[in-house]
């Protein structure tokens, strides 16, 4: 709409230019066509005054009539009144008068070529205001008019013309082109506008998809630091103690701590390549897990903080638990952080009163697990921001951890959710859908 308006705006100033130059054409040929008329009745009206000039008394009149049939009559006196009036006589016809004598003329006769041949639309010759010779209608509502006086002293008739543009000669066809000329620069200016308009889009979504790049290796390398974090505190710690125990001569004591250490080491090492993974594409491998055996493994693999904490960790997910299909270490990365958060949650709680419980079922068509302690359970804050990336209420906390852990469980369709149970502790409710385990 808005670009048939522009359209039409352009083509009716073009056209209006084209128009107005047009008729500027048309009035400018015609008071050439003036000014040669003007011209060339001066010169027939001045041949009376050579006429009456060279007449005499001698002139035979039939001679004269003969040669000029517009001279009705003549006489060798002035005619009266004297001169120098031109009378009007009879309708086209006036008097001049010389002191040798007098001509009545009859202007239609004079000009009867010069009327058949002009072109205006109202033609007059006029004396004093009356009329002389008059062709076409009364011109008052003509659009143009020319107008002067001959200069002439014996017949100083005063020569006026009107006319109207003619329409039908206006240069139709070039409007019309100007109308399709602005049509095709709209047309290929519009076709313009899209390309660069889609340019940009493609240029934005480059730019985009290369800022997702950059911000999914943020989150990869905020995400490594978490999770190798814990294995590494445990190596260092379990490689101090066995280097103690061997400088005791005790190597014997030393061996299942370096067994542990290997454990972390392969956690790391399992890490880096899902990292690895990660970083060439988004897809991971799904493959039946043994839920039950993950979170052993889980708890193994934090052995070091049970113990020292005194954390009593029940795990009630049943044998009969069909396996799940996701990523083995995806699943242990969601119960690491969970157990570990949960362990560090109850630093401040009675020796021995300090318990982690997994418990799972399995409904129609997903498998549910909860996670709870016996720790303080989230604040009302936590509550509501515990998966925001960087909240965390622990001093050396990176707030990484259960973000992670909601990405984890989205990843394989799954939601995560979590509220503070009956008994004050945190209680945080897992939902795997089976169907996606048929992708
Ligand atoms: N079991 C829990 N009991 C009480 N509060 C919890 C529990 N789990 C998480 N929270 C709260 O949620 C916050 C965020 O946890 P998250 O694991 O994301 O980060 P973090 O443990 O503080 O740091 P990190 O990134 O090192 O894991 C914790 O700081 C804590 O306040
Ligand atoms: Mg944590």
């Amino acid at each position: 709409m808005r670009k048939l308006l522009i359209w039409l705006i352009l083509t009716v100033l073009s056209g209006g230019g084209v128009v107005i130059y047009a008729l500027h054409q048309q009035y400018e040929e015609q008071s050439a066509e003036f000014r040669i008329l003007y011209r060339d009745i001066t010169v027939k009206l001045a041949q009376n005054d050579v006429i009456l000039a060279l007449l005499s008394n001698s002139s035979d009149p039939k001679v004269v009539q003969q040669k000029f049939p517009y001279i009705l009559r003549w006489q060798t006196q002035p005619h009266d009144p004297p001169r120098p009036d031109i009378n009007p006589a009879r309708a086209g016809t006036y008097w001049i008068n010389s002191p040798q004598g007098s001509l009545l003329i009859d202007l239609p006769g004079l000009l009867a070529d010069f009327v058949r041949s002009q072109k205006f639309h109202h033609f007059s010759l006029s004396w004093q205001g009356a009329p002389l010779l008059m062709q076409g209608a009364e011109g008052t509502d003509d659009w143009w008019r020319w107008e002067k006086q001959i200069t002439s002293p014996s017949q100083p008739l005063s020569l006026t013309v009107t006319n109207n543009p003619d329409w039908r000669n206006l240069p139709w066809l070039l409007m019309v082109l100007v109308g399709l000329f602005w049509a095709v620069v709209i047309y290929f200016y519009n076709q313009y506008q899209r390309t660069k308009r889609q340019r940009n889009i493609a240029d934005l979504r480059a730019h985009f998809s290369e800022l997702s790049r950059l911000n999914a290796m943020g989150e990869i390398a905020a995400g490594m630091v978490h999770e190798l974090n814990q294995p590494l505190t445990a190596i260092l710690s379990y490689s101090q103690t066995a280097q103690r125990l061997i400088a005791q001569q005790q190597a014997e004591k030393a061996l299942p701590l370096l067994d542990a250490s290997v454990t972390q080491t392969k956690r790391i090492s399992a890490l880096l390549r899902t990292f690895r993974e990660k970083l060439h594409s988004d897809e991971q491998a799904l493959q039946p897990v043994d839920l039950r055996r993950v979170w052993e493994h889980v708890v193994t693999l934090l052995g070091n903080e049970i113990q020292r904490g005194k954390v009593t960790v029940i795990n009630n997910i049943p044998d009969s638990l069909p396996p799940l299909m996701a990523s083995p270490l995806g699943i242990e990365q969601i119960f690491h952080n969970l157990l570990n958060n949960a362990i560090q949650a109850q630093q401040q709680i009675p020796v021995g009163k300090a318990w982690v419980a997994i418990n799972a079922s399995q409904s129609e068509n997903s498998i549910v697990l909860t996670v709870t302690d016996g720790g303080p359970g989230l604040t009302e804050q936590a509550l509501e921001q515990v998966f925001m990336p960087f909240f965390t209420t622990r001093k050396d906390g990176l707030g990484l951890g259960m973000a992670l852990t909601e990405t984890l469980v989205q990843r394989l369709n799954g939601s995560i959710q979590a509220q503070n149970s009956a008994n004050g502790g945190a209680c945080f409710t897992l939902i795997f859908p089976f169907a996606q385990q048929e992708a």
